[in-house]
């Protein structure tokens, strides 16, 4: 057994010493002309490229092949075939020649019958010649166009199972012209294998694939502009890079060597895998750097079946079912095979309130049964797959500039795995039923309150919650008395009851008017009194996503937010009850001389602080995370013992717009307390809730209104006004008068540095509302110097006149900007 082992590795080792053998005493030539040819005799000639480069001749695969060859070799390492021209057309014995014969380039066999030849279109030459290039090139080109870049042949076009430094794989668009790799056959079989590595332009999309027996084994995953969304970050090459390029002409891929003096290749092996080779100078050997596919299971095309993901590393269970979805098999999931899939639990009933889940930093499914649109922003492809029905994921396709083309899928979801990349990170977003979203937003709601729990390390603050929990679950159940709805989550109230406790909504009772709707005081036939809020009738929902909402909104329970009891939704009707505030809003108090001087500095300090609290509370809330943005002294509302709560909250939900930093087209937020990004690009995140703040709280120390501020020497508002006193030193002077008896200096410097902080120009520049809270709670704590406020300009006296009638109107701006891409 041994001895034919021994002996197999013997003949082996001499044949792949053959064709060294052969050529150490062979005869070169530099180009192949009419009078010089390459013939395949006892007198073996080579061609040679200028730079001793690369090498062509005859060969003899390695085995007991009699088959002859012209390939192509680095002269370095003869048994290593670049390059092979005849390979699914061997000559059976020796005696070939590679001549021009008659104007044309040819293989001729012993009785001189063409066996091989280039495919040149434009076929006649003149006087042709071929030459082999330093880069591996063997080129036919008119002899007066030698040295030149003109080419009638060139072998870079039709490679085989190699790609060399500088050759293209994929494809010239205009031509239809496709360069692509197969492998051999065999170790001994160069003709054409099973195996082809070619890329794909579909519809407007790039991607590539390796194939075996016509399946694919591997796909790379569409091109995001920064790299293919299946394979990780562009390694560190030191030796070579991989250059894709993808435009109107061409779509292809190309390694390039950053080293001249090392030699190195990729080569597309019969078993399946591009294996990229470098020949380091000592030990001509080549040494693999790096194979594609990678060695982990998830590489390997659709592993985990339909509608699964797979995660490397979660080794041996790599496949997860995708949200929605449960195993097609589950008992050929317990025996960790995965190949038939997943399947959807519940169908999609395709009814309001469906929305989708973010799978973060994957490679995006296989283009099965897909469509694509260039010009779609993620928002826009948001829209377009929730408005048909069968549409079940969605992506960007480009991932460069924040974003853009709209992938939408609408059939199963093939090969999707797990891909970290810091910095090019591609997501998906799956569709999910109502029921769904519902149950994934509470699971959210159970963590955070989970985590505001643990939070909460001192004692005291969790006896207090315990406490308010308590006292506010008691409440929940006596409102639910009243309820005719069987739902638990969410207590709903009887319009007529509604009805009769604000006397048919009489004008008489209103007490507010916020964004969305007027307010009405309400007292139940119980003598409990309630603030019902009748919302205007635009909101666009649907009564399960209305109530979805609600169900959502009423969970947020803090201190500083006013606490929604209940709704009403009936016909038209869209109605919150909310507890009634004896106390008002905030600016009952600040903006008033004299009401103001009945609520020392401390309390406004902590009217301040409770705010911070409870933005903090709304922006935090983890997934969730509520925007506020209409945040203004009249939405603070003032409790019995003077505390502040935050009203208004969540609205914006119902009313549209929930995505965070995504751009909205309609701008609902009131003027003096909208950030310039908000007005400028309709941009809103919590940091336009962070200006909101910094400017009520300006308007609290200050006792002004910031849009209707003047001042004798400038035409600046109250921030300009703040920021300029806080540069000449005179902050203090900001401060309202009615303070002058009870007033902490470094409190009120406190806040008005936390205030123009919060109000500078740039988002980014503000401070969240964590480091707000943690800037106000801690006296000692260095507070950074804030930079220019948001729309620090003077105005124009004609601006002025303009004022009286956004007062007179109602003070709500709804501004619609053209739909921005
Ligand atoms: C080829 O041979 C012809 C005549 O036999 C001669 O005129 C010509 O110069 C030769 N060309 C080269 C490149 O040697
Ligand atoms: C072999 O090549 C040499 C030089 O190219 C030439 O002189 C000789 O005639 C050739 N012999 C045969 C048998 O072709
Ligand atoms: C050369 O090729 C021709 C055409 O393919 C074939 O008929 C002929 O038998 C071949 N000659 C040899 C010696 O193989
Ligand atoms: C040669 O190329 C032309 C187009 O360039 C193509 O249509 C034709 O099929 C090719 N022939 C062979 C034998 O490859
Ligand atoms: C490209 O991929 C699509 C989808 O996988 C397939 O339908 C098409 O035939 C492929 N085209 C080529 C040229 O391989
Ligand atoms: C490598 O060779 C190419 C062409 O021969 C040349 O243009 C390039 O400057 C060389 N690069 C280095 C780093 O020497
Ligand atoms: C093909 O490449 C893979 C990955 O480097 C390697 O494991 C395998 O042995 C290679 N197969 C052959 C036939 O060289
Ligand atoms: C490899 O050898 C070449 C030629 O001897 C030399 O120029 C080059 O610097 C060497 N490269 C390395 C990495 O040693
Ligand atoms: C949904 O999209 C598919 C694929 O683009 C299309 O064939 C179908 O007509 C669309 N359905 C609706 C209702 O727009």
């Amino acid at each position: 057994m041994e001895a034919l082992q021994l002996c197999t590795i013997l003949i082996s080792f001499v044949l792949s010493l053959l064709p060294l053998l052969q050529f150490s005493w062979a005869a070169h030539i530099d180009a192949i002309t009419p009078n010089q040819s390459l013939k395949d005799d006892s007198n073996l000639t080579t061609l040679i490229s200028p730079g001793q480069t690369f090498e062509i001749g005859f060969f003899s695969p390695p085995g007991n092949s009699k088959n002859r060859y012209l390939g192509m070799w680095y002269k370095r390492k003869p048994e290593t075939i670049v390059w092979i021209a005849n390979r699914n057309t061997p000559l059976t014995e020796p005696n070939g020649e590679f001549a021009i014969n008659a104007g044309k380039l040819v293989l001729l066999n012993s009785t001189r019958s063409v066996i091989w030849f280039p495919n040149v279109s434009s076929n006649v030459a003149n006087s042709p010649i071929a030459l082999l290039l330093d880069r591996g090139n063997l080129v036919l080109q008119e002899q007066e166009n030698a040295n030149s870049d003109i080419y009638l042949w060139q072998s870079f076009d039709y490679p085989t199972d190699t790609l060399l430094n500088g050759m293209k794989l994929g494809w010239d668009l205009n031509t239809g012209f496709e360069r692509y790799l197969t492998s051999w056959k065999s170790a001994d079989d160069p003709s054409s294998g099973d195996v082809t590595y070619r890329m794909n332009v579909t519809g407007g999309l790039f991607q590539s694939s390796l194939k075996m027996d016509m399946t694919k084994k591997f796909r790379s995953g569409i091109w995001n502009g920064i790299r293919f969304s299946g394979v990780k970050e562009q390694l560190v090459l030191t030796v070579f890079n991989i250059v894709h390029v993808f435009n109107e002409e061409e779509a292809y891929l190309m390694v390039k060597r950053t080293d001249n003096s090392t030699i190195s290749l990729a080569q597309l092996n019969y078993s399946g895998f591009v294996q990229h080779l470098v020949l380091l100078n000592e030990t001509s050997k080549w040494t693999a750097m790096y194979t594609s596919p990678t060695d982990e299971q998830c590489d390997s095309y659709g592993h985990c079946g339909a509608n699964a993901m797979c995660t490397s590393g979660q080794y041996p269970i790599l496949c997860d079912c995708l949200t929605g979805y449960t195993p097609s098999s589950e008992e050929e999931w317990r025996g960790l095979t995965w190949s038939k899939g997943c399947v959807r639990k519940t169908p999609l009933g395709c009814e309001k309130g469906e929305g989708f889940e973010k799978v973060a930093e994957v490679k995006l499914p296989d283009l099965l049964d897909f469509s694509f649109n260039k010009n779609m922003n993620l928002r826009e492809c948001k829209e377009a797959c929730l408005n048909n029905c069968s549409c079940i994921a969605f992506a960007n396709s480009d991932i460069t500039k924040g974003g853009s083309g709209c992938l939408r899928w609408f059939g199963d979801l093939i090969d999707i795995r797990d891909m970290p990349a810091k910095g090019s990170e591609q997501d998906l977003y799956i569709r999910l039923s109502a029921a769904e979203m519902k149950s994934i937003r509470d699971a959210n709601k159970k963590k955070t309150l989970k985590i505001i729990l643990s939070a909460s390390l001192s004692t005291g603050a969790f006896m207090f919650c315990v406490a308010f929990w308590c006292i506010r679950w008691k409440l929940r159940k006596r409102v639910k008395g009243k309820s005719k709805d069987e739902d638990v989550d969410l207590p709903t109230f009887d319009l007529a009851a509604i009805v009769a406790a604000t006397n048919n909504f009489s004008a008489a009772n209103i007490i507010g008017s916020g964004g969305f709707g007027p307010v009405y005081k309400g007292k139940l036939s119980t003598g409990q009194d309630l603030a019902v809020k009748r919302l205007s009738k635009n909101s666009g929902q649907g009564f399960t996503e209305f109530k979805n909402e609600v169900e959502l909104i009423v969970k947020l329970q803090h201190r500083n937010l006013v606490a929604l009891l209940g709704c009403c939704i009936q016909k038209e009707e869209r109605i919150l009850i909310y507890e009634y505030m004896p106390n008002k809003s905030l600016d009952h108090y600040i903006f008033d001389g004299k009401r103001c001087t009945t609520l020392p500095w401390h309390k406004h300090f902590n009217i301040i602080r409770g705010i911070a609290r409870g933005l903090l509370y709304l922006h935090q809330d983890s997934k969730l995370r509520i925007v506020h943005r209409d945040l203004k002294a009249s939405n603070i509302l003032l409790d019995n013992n003077l505390d502040p709560k935050i009203s208004d909250f969540g609205l914006a939900r119902i009313f549209g717009d929930d995505d965070r930093e995504e751009k909205t087209k309609r701008i609902v937020g009131t003027y003096g307390y909208i950030s310039p990004e908000y007005v400028i690009d309709g941009k809103f995140s919590v940091k336009s809730d962070v200006f909101s703040f910094g400017v009520v709280m300006l308007e609290t120390v200050s006792g002004k209104k910031n849009r209707s501020f003047n001042h004798k020497n400038h035409q600046h508002n109250l921030l300009g006004h703040a920021w300029l006193l806080w540069n000449q030193g005179k902050a203090l002077d900001l401060m309202n008068v009615c303070f002058n008896d009870s007033y902490v200096e470094s409190q009120v410097l406190r806040c008005i540095q936390v205030g123009l902080l919060c109000v500078q120009k740039f988002p980014y520049d503000r401070p969240t509302m964590s480091s707000v809270v943690f800037m106000l709670e801690n006296e000692g704590s260095i507070l950074p110097q804030p930079k220019e406020p948001g729309f620090f300009m003077e105005r124009s006296s004609m601006e002025e006149g303009s004022t009286s009638e956004y007062s007179r109107s109602k003070n709500i701006v709804t501004v619609t900007l053209p739909s921005g891409r």
